[in-house]
């Protein structure tokens, strides 16, 4: 018996785990997610991908208004990128829209426009991982393959408490293999979606929700700390999975971001350029960034004749590993001129809003173009 055998089979009770997670998703899991009303492989995949690094609640804002514009993989294909960018645009993570892209192309011309119907196939296409490639072919043909996320790995870590492994990459190993073994022989689609369901709704990171849990009898975290808060003089509880003392405070970013603004033009006219295609926002079109109000004004002066310049409120934006501090320095200029150069280009406000926007950046030009009076300070939270 290996050690993931071994682990699995220490969850005592009269179902084993399968069982009860069945059970227990077909009683309280979730069932009218838009992208559980089909199996159709192109909306499933479409869903998988939105969700990866990405909260249901937001994806759901996203998801029918992309399959109103792609409502087909062959549509997607021969989309141009720009157009799958601006439809992507707020959801984050850009890299995955280029990949989705890419994977609908490979659909196209490699497959005749279906999806494959295994894991070991669907990993082959661009942006579709191990555990993505299962979760399709589990909910779709009802393949019998384990998925492992980020919210699957903490329901496994905290149920069986595998032991601790020399390497990240033991570990890894041995969660799959702990995965594989759980897996039932039918009802892949519910035991997937459960172990999902688990992970977002009731097995929380901080507060995890344990009275509602199927596990909560012999979750092995949870006995560990009941045993530990018995054995603490206080009887004080011990939050297994608090952030750990010492964890670094976040990075963040200052950003001066030039917002300039043609005057002369008849509607106002805005100067975006786009970003590379490497670190944030790879792609998309954006305020040029600086590292400080000189630096930027300096550009303001190569595009136009600088007018005016306003100092908008600074606001923060979140990304996963750092905070932007994101400072709009909005200059208006007369007699601007059509400098090509920095890959940028004049975007009347509504052209713009068509492209393929960071959030924020989109806030701001909206919250411009709901007032055309002068703007003192910037929504961009
Ligand atoms: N996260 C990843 N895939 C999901 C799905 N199909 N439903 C809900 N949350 C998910």
């Amino acid at each position: 018996m290996t050690s993931a055998q071994a682990a699995a089979s220490a969850v005592p009770g009269p179902l084993r785990f399968a069982q009860r997670l069945i059970a227990w998703q077909r009683a309280y899991g979730r069932h009218d997610l838009p992208w559980q009303a089909s199996r159709e492989p192109y909306r499933v995949w479409l869903s998988e991908i939105m969700l990866q690094q990405t909260q249901v609640r937001v994806v759901q804002a996203y998801y029918d208004r992309f399959l109103q514009r792609f409502p087909t993989v062959g549509d997607l294909a021969a989309a141009s990128i720009d157009d799958v960018l601006a439809q992507w645009s707020g959801l984050g993570y850009y890299r995955r829209a280029r990949y989705l892209h890419l994977c609908a192309q490979q659909v196209w011309t490699r497959h005749a426009g279906e999806f494959p119907r295994t894991q070991r196939e669907l990993q082959l296409l661009a942006g579709i991982g191990r555990s993505t490639a299962a979760a399709i072919a589990a909910f779709c043909f009802g393949e019998r393959s384990a998925i492992l996320d980020g919210n699957v790995k903490r329901v496994l870590g905290r149920a069986f408490a595998l032991p601790a492994r020399a390497t990240q990459a033991a570990q890894q190993r041995a969660l799959w293999e702990l995965a594989e073994t759980l897996l039932p022989e039918e009802h892949l689609a519910a035991y997937t979606q459960g172990l999902m369901d688990l992970g977002s709704t009731v097995c929380k990171p901080r507060n995890p929700q344990c009275a509602a849990c199927p596990f909560a009898i012999d979750c092995q975290a949870r006995l560990a700390q009941h045993r530990a808060a018995a054995l603490s003089d206080a009887g004080a509880s011990i939050k297994p999975h608090a952030r750990p003392a010492g964890t670094p405070v976040r990075k963040a970013q200052h950003w001066v971001l030039l917002w300039a603004e043609d005057v002369q033009a008849p509607e106002p006219r805005v100067w975006l350029e786009r970003r590379n295609t490497q670190g944030i926002w790879p792609g998309l079109w954006s305020l040029p960034q600086f590292h400080s109000v000189t630096e930027a004004l300096r550009r303001a002066a190569l595009l136009g004749m600088v007018r005016e310049q306003i100092e908008l409120a600074c606001a923060t934006h979140a990304l996963t590993h750092l905070d932007l501090q994101l400072q709009p320095l909005l200059v208006r200029l007369d007699r601007v001129s059509a400098a090509q150069e920095h890959a940028g280009q004049w975007y009347t406000l509504g052209a713009a809003l068509d492209l393929g926007l960071p959030a924020p950046i989109r806030r701001l030009l909206q919250s411009r173009s709901r007032s055309q009076a002068p703007v003192q300070h910037a929504d961009l939270s």
